[in-house]
């Protein structure tokens, strides 16, 4: 992640700019204050706090960038416009290395509101070093692959061999696949590979694999359309195979079968003389539509004074049916207006994102909640909330 660490210094004056990065406001707390920057049309907060007697400035997580580099650009312009010394960093752009192909890189609500095709779409889960992904964008030129990833490194490698490779069927998001496919269109995907997913023999619940990606795998695949799982694991190959077989569809297992591509995860365990087993299980219905008729606007008034928000944060998360919201930080602007860190939506995979309120007007800040039903419900909850004045 990058970052700086520096020697105390006061903060910039907002709004104000250098180089082309803006920095709008900074909203604050007694514990790190939030610095929003915009740069080539991104808004992201950089976090700055008190680390070791030092100032330690680095990207705020819930509204991480991509590339990567635009938060680099940040950083070198907080430097320039603070003339704060700098004691270490992380943040040098190499600009002989080729840059990575931002173009093909989307962020979450493009699929929500932009994406649209004729062709064949593809997903693959967890790309890693990226080999079976642009194989497969490669051999077939006819077909839309989207690529998931939250390992940044692994993003900006294939970002630079889409470019030299120039592959212009590929979209690349940076974006948990447990997440992802709630709000995909049903019916509209004819194949999810999932290769050699981290096992997490002692975290189950953190497996990408599970009941519930199942059902929406089988939701957004097409009839004949194939959830196809390789895996090294043992423990995960039983589990997912007692998961499929709970399953009235189709499903397949190969044991050890060599494909047209193999991953640098592939080659590893096959060095070790490691057994591989491919799972693949068939949708076999046309499932409902879940287009959710909602626009994550608050068509309401917020009742609350900033300050009086502040009793938001000493509650438990509040846990409905199915969804939950929890406010978990506020960072202030004025007495009329800050940033309400909170997370909502499903409880075993809550969305993390900030509400900016203005006195009155609340908005969701940077981007808005994806189309879940229960980020739906969530909302429905903080608009009441607010609207009420109570967290009864
Ligand atoms: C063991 S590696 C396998 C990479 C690649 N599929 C291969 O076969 O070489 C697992 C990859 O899944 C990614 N990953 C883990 N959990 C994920 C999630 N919830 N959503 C998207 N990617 C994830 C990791 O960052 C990692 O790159």
């Amino acid at each position: 992640m990058p970052h700086i660490i520096t020697k105390k210094h006061n903060s910039i004056q907002t709004p104000s700019h250098i180089d082309g990065v803006f920095f709008d406001f900074i909203a604050h707390s007694p514990k790190e204050d939030k610095i929003c920057v915009r740069v080539e049309a991104k808004t992201f907060l950089l976090t700055k706090l008190e680390k070791n007697g030092n100032d330690l400035i680095k990207l705020d997580v819930t509204t991480k960038v991509a590339p990567i580099i635009l938060a680099k650009k940040a950083l070198h312009a907080y430097i320039k416009l603070s003339k704060c010394e700098v004691i270490s960093s992380n943040i040098t752009i190499h600009t002989t290395k080729l840059e990575p192909q931002k173009e093909y890189l989307k962020d979450i609500n493009y699929f929500v509101d932009d994406f649209h095709t004729s062709k064949e779409i593809c997903v693959e889960v967890g790309f890693g070093s990226g080999r079976h992904l642009l194989y497969q964008a490669k051999t077939n030129k006819d077909k839309i692959y989207i690529g998931l990833e939250i390992h940044t490194p692994s993003i900006e490698q294939v970002l630079k061999q889409i470019r030299i490779e120039e592959i212009e069927n590929i979209y690349i998001v940076n974006y948990d696949a447990r997440l992802f496919l709630e709000f995909i269109e049903s019916n509209s995907l004819s194949q999810i590979f999932v290769h050699f997913p981290v096992p997490w023999d002692k975290k189950p619940h953190r497996r990408v694999m599970s009941k519930e990606f199942i059902d929406e795998s089988l939701r957004v695949l097409k009839i004949d359309g194939t959830l196809e799982l390789r895996t090294d694991s043992p423990l995960y190959y039983e589990y997912s195979k007692e998961l499929y077989e709970s399953y009235t569809q189709k499903s397949t297992i190969v044991k050890n079968q060599s494909l047209e591509v193999s991953s640098k995860y592939e080659d590893r365990w096959k060095r070790m003389g490691k057994d591989i087993w491919d799972l693949t299980i068939y949708s076999d219905t046309n499932s409902p539509s879940i287009k959710l008729d909602t626009d994550f606007i608050f068509h309401v008034k917020n009742r609350f004074n900033f300050s009086e928000l502040q009793n938001l944060f000493t509650r438990k998360p509040l846990v409905k049916d199915g969804y939950m919201v929890h406010f978990t930080y506020s960072f202030e602007l004025s007495d009329k207006s800050g940033l309400i860190h909170i997370s909502m939506g499903s409880f075993n995979k809550p969305f993390c994102v900030y509400l900016l309120v203005e006195d009155k007007n609340i908005n969701y800040f940077v981007s808005r909640p994806v189309p879940t039903s229960a980020n739906h419900k969530a909302h429905k909850l903080i608009e009441s909330i607010f609207e009420s004045g109570s967290f009864e």
